[in-house]
């Protein structure tokens, strides 16, 4: 019953081998693409949540965080190049665990693309209000058009975060009209993040503000702060997990590269090292120059990040500076420390860069949904293709609106932790495919292995464990609740219609592409 239907790997490589694509991509490729997809919200926004979570522990959160992310990617690039087909960790399932296990990966999925993408336009929304709109062009929005209700956002008394509304709009109106985002263009952000990040390090750490004292005390809510509370070190880390996020998009691109095997891990664990390394450099120069501790309740315990109570802390005159208190963290610490005008240059690089990382998860979220839809677990109308287009448009506005109206109402940092809960099941279901697989078909090719997949494989399992119990109850339990939600439309509607029940072996590779079908035997059950 839930271990059944499982769909045969020789299918789903027959039709990967079909498209034949080149194999073009180098390691720096690759390595621009994991960059381009990955730095985002994460260090430009949620660096100020994960200061208020665990003060200068925020750098510890950034490496746990980190590494869980490296030892995950390994597992994906195996996987990734075995099984290169769209629909990754939901396909991977599918082909180890069976139709159960896939649909629950592909319906966490769902929610991880969707709400990370309005985490990233609320993010994107910080920087447009305060350096576009704020600076440049002297308006100053009402509170009740730049953040949600409840004090969402930091801003009380808001009513709707209209520009995270309207940006999640415009992404979605372009990928309906067939936008993706070229290798040239990425390269050209990747190169605006980076510059800017860069000056960001230079500037802070080189300046006259950079006081050691001010890393003290190091670990404020300690290094595990509590179950549920999502605060210490480690419930930095469950957040700032989120910073890593977008490198599984990559990992699809295994089949493109030349020499997979010393490439593949060149680029992903390349991308996330120089990510790694560089959040904590970013985390060094924003503490050590304006100070990152949390603002504390009367316990002496950080206020929870997103809360009323915290917004109210923060419109006090004595908060006005603070690094937890801003909604564009990083240019916000430039210009405290006298560096206005290349504070406002690096509201700039993420005003332009952040909507391609809103891109990228919108995109994500849409062939998750496509490829669920055209193996019958989903209704086909979500797959039906633009006639013009050539894209998914149904599936796309559909998604568009939810991230819209996600990203109009909730604050960053919410949204981040929500999204993480269902990333970390998904990157643990990819662990455990690869370990089963290893076990199952130890002797098919494999064009990269994980090195030492019996340490790399449970470290992943025991890291995604760990972050996900460290994130605030709320996240945490919003992951079973939407399972609830699936389990119901898996029984009620999908396990009855599933293509691989009635028999019939599909796979499906691109929105325009080859699709293969191969009629089997009705199953037993
Ligand atoms: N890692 C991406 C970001 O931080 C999702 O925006």
């Amino acid at each position: 019953m839930f271990l059944d239907r499982v769909k045969p790997l020789d299918a789903i490589i027959a039709t990967a081998e079909k498209k034949s694509l080149h194999r073009t991509l180098g390691w720096f490729q690759l390595t621009l693409m994991g960059i381009g997809a990955v730095i985002g919200t994460g260090i430009f926004v949620l660096t100020a949540v994960g200061a208020q979570k665990a003060g200068p522990g925020l750098m510890v959160a950034f490496a746990i965080a980190g590494f869980v992310c490296i030892v995950a990617a390994l597992c994906y690039a195996e996987i990734a190049a075995m099984i290169p087909v769209a629909g990754s960790a939901y396909t991977y399932s599918y082909a180890t665990m069976g139709e159960f296990f896939a649909w629950t990966v592909g319906w966490a999925l769902i929610m991880e693309y969707a709400i990370a993408a309005s985490a990233v336009s609320v993010g994107w929304s910080g920087y447009f209000t305060g350096t576009i709109l704020n600076e440049f062009l002297g308006i100053h929005l009402p509170a009740w058009l730049s953040g949600g209700p409840l004090a969402m956002g930091g801003v009380e008394g808001g009513f709707i975060n209209l520009p995270a509304f309207l940006i999640a709009l415009l992404v979605t109106a372009l990928l309906v009209i067939g936008t993706s985002e070229s290798a040239k263009v990425n390269a050209v952000l990747v190169a605006i993040k980076v510059t800017a990040l860069t000056a960001f390090v230079a500037l802070t750490l080189s300046s006259s503000d950079f006081d050691t004292d001010k890393f003290n005390p190091f670990l404020p809510a300690g290094l595990f702060g509590g179950w549920g509370t999502g605060v210490g070190a480690v419930g930095a880390a469950a957040t700032m997990f989120f910073a890593y996020v977008g490198f599984d998009a990559v990992s699809t691109a295994a089949e493109e590269t030349k020499d997979p095997q010393r490439n593949v891990p060149i680029g992903l664990v390349g991308s996330l090292l120089f990510c790694t390394v560089f959040y904590i450099l970013v985390a060094a120069g924003a503490i050590g120059t304006l100070g990152g501790q949390p603002i504390m309740d009367a316990a002496g315990f950080p206020l929870e990040a997103g809360s009323a109570e915290l917004a109210r802390q923060c419109a006090m005159p004595e908060h006005a500076d603070a690094l937890v208190c801003s909604n564009e963290a990083l240019a916000h610490v430039l210009r405290v420390i006298g560096f206005s005008g290349i504070g406002n240059v690096l509201g700039i690089a993420a005003f332009l860069a952040l909507p391609s990382v809103i891109l990228v998860l919108i995109f994500g979220q849409t062939r998750i949904f496509f490829v669920m839809s055209r193996d019958g677990l989903l209704p086909e109308l979500l797959s039906t293709v633009h006639p013009r287009f050539r894209t998914p448009h149904v599936v796309t506005i559909m998604t568009g609106i939810a991230v819209a109206v996600a990203a109009a109402f909730f604050p960053v940092g919410q949204l981040a932790d929500i999204s993480n809960a269902g990333t970390l099941y998904a990157f643990l279901m990819v662990a455990i495919a690869v370990m089963i697989l290893r076990m199952r078909d130890p002797s098919r090719h494999r064009h990269f292995r994980v090195p030492f997949v019996w340490l790399v494989g449970p470290l992943t399992v025991i890291g995604c464990v760990l972050l996900f119990f460290n994130l605030p109850s709320a996240a945490m339990l919003f992951l079973p609740g939407w399972g609830v939600l699936g389990l119901f439309v898996y029984f009620l509607y999908s396990r009855s219609r599933s293509h691989l029940g009635r028999g019939i072996i599909e796979v499906v590779d691109d929105v325009a592409g080859e699709e293969t079908m191969i009629p089997i035997h009705p199953p037993r059950d």
